[in-house]
Order: structure tokens, then C-alpha cells, then sequence
């Protein structure tokens, strides 16, 4: 049925729910309009495979209080996250009570007040620093620790993978005996998991499933 209109909306997520509510509009006895919420229909199937970190995240930080909610992801971000952070292994030892290296031991990291681990040498810039390594404060010093940090003697590029990143700070959090609250899930994530039917927005993460559904 109405293969074009598919095709349209598979080229275009927006140019797709545009055709599709004009459509609506221009052949309002039905022929258009019973594809319209087949296609939406399967949206929660999409949103479940990509997992988070979608391509219409903008620019701000993860949305851990989402990510981490889920203790099934939350396992499998773990196992992930420790194998990120295996090259952390060239300076940071993980074990509780373990040796400082070239850089502090990080067992207890996450939850952990920055430059306080006893017997590490740490720089001005990050005796200055004044954090809890948390959340977003790991995620901001993991993305560009030079950047973060001005000054740092850690001297590692950072972890540009989004994924990656939010992966190693599970990981950092899992090990550490250190408790902090999760973060309450970022508003924009909410309206459209839940817009379910009509929504022009979701449109977008749509176009995979329907074009492999064809
Ligand atoms: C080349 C060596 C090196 C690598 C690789 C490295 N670090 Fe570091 N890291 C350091 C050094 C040195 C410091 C202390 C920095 C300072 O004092 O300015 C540090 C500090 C830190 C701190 C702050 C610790 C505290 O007690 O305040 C965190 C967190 C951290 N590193 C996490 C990581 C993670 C996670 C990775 C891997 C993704 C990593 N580092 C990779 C050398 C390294």
C-alpha cells in the first residue's frame, strides 16, 4: 500500500511526516491515513535497540539518570567500561588498597574528592581543581582531561566515544564502594519516548525500522 509515500518518508524524516500529514489531509477517506500510525507503530522497537545517545542528542551531557536506570544496560555498560578503561591500566591500578603509578590509584575514584587519594604527588592544576568525581564531572575531565583540567599531568588524550565514555564512568562507579545519587533523567528524553502516535519529532528515529521492514 501507498509505496511512495513509504519511500518518501524513508528519505526524509521530517520531508516524510510533512508528505504524510498532507497526505492526510488531500486523501482524508483513509487510503494514506492507515499507513500513518503502522509507521509510528514502531517507534518504541527503535528506541529500545539504540539505547540512548540518539543522533538528535545535542551537544550536553548524557543522560545518565536514563542510561543508568535500566539495570540490564547498566550491566552491559559496565562489562563495556572495562574494557574502555583497560588503557587507563598504563598509569591507574583499580584494585582496592592498590599501588599508586604514574598515576593515583582509582578503586575508590568515582564519589572520590579530586587530588585527595594519599601518597599521590598531584599537580597544582589538580590540587586547584575542587571537584567530586561524579557523573559529570568524570564525564567533563574524561572528554579532554587538558581541557578539564588545565594543567594536568594526566597526560591521555580523553575519550571522544560518547558511548565509551559513559561506559567507563559505569565502570569507575561499579567498582567503587562511593554512593552517588543518579541523576534525575534530562526532560527531553521524556515527551519523546512518550509521544507514541502522531508526533512529527519522532519521525526521525523511525526511518531505519521502516525501510527495513519494507
Ligand atoms: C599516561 C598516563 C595516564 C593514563 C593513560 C590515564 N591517566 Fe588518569 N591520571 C594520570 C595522572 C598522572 C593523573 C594525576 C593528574 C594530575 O595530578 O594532574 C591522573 C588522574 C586521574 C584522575 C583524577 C584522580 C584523582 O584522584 O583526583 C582520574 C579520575 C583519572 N586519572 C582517570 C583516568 C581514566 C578513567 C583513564 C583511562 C580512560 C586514565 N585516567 C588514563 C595519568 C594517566
Amino acid at each position: 500500500m501507498s509505496g511512495d509515500l513509504r519511500t518518501n518518508s524513508i528519505l526524509g524524516a521530517t520531508l516524510g511526516a510533512v508528505l504524510g500529514t498532507m497526505a492526510i489531509g488531500l486523501f482524508a477517506n483513509g487510503v494514506v491515513h492507515s499507513n500513518y500510525p503502522e509507521k509510528a507503530g514502531y517507534l518504541p522497537e527503535v528506541t529500545a535497540e539504540e539505547g540512548g545517545g540518539g543522533p538528535s542528542a545535542p551537544a550536553g551531557p548524557p543522560d545518565f539518570g536514563r542510561l543508568f536506570a535500566d539495570q540490564t544496560q547498566l550491566a552491559s555498560l559496565v562489562t563495556h567500561g572495562q574494557q574502555v578503561t583497560a588503557v587507563c591500566g598504563a598509569c591507574h591500578d583499580f584494585t582496592a588498597g592498590g599501588p599508586n603509578r604514574t598515576g593515583p590509584n582509582l578503586h575508590d575514584v568515582f564519589g572520590r574528592h579530586s587530588a585527595s587519594h594519599p601518597g599521590f604527588d598531584y599537580s597544582d592544576a589538580m590540587k586547584a581543581h575542587n571537584v567530586t568525581w561524579d557523573y559529570l564531572t568524570l564525564n567533563a575531565f574524561l572528554t579532554s582531561p587538558g581541557t578539564a583540567v588545565r594543567g594536568t599531568r594526566m597526560a591521555f588524550a580523553g575519550i571522544h566515544n560518547e558511548n565509551d565514555r559513559v561506559a567507563a564512568i559505569a565502570y569507575l562507579r561499579s567498582i567503587s564502594p562511593n554512593n552517588v545519587p543518579l541523576p534525575a533523567p534530562l526532560p527531553e528524553a521524556a515527551p519523546a519516548a512518550a509521544a507514541g502516535g502522531a508526533a512529527t519529532t519522532t519521525t526521525t528515529t523511525a526511518t531505519t525500522t521502516a525501510h527495513g521492514t519494507n
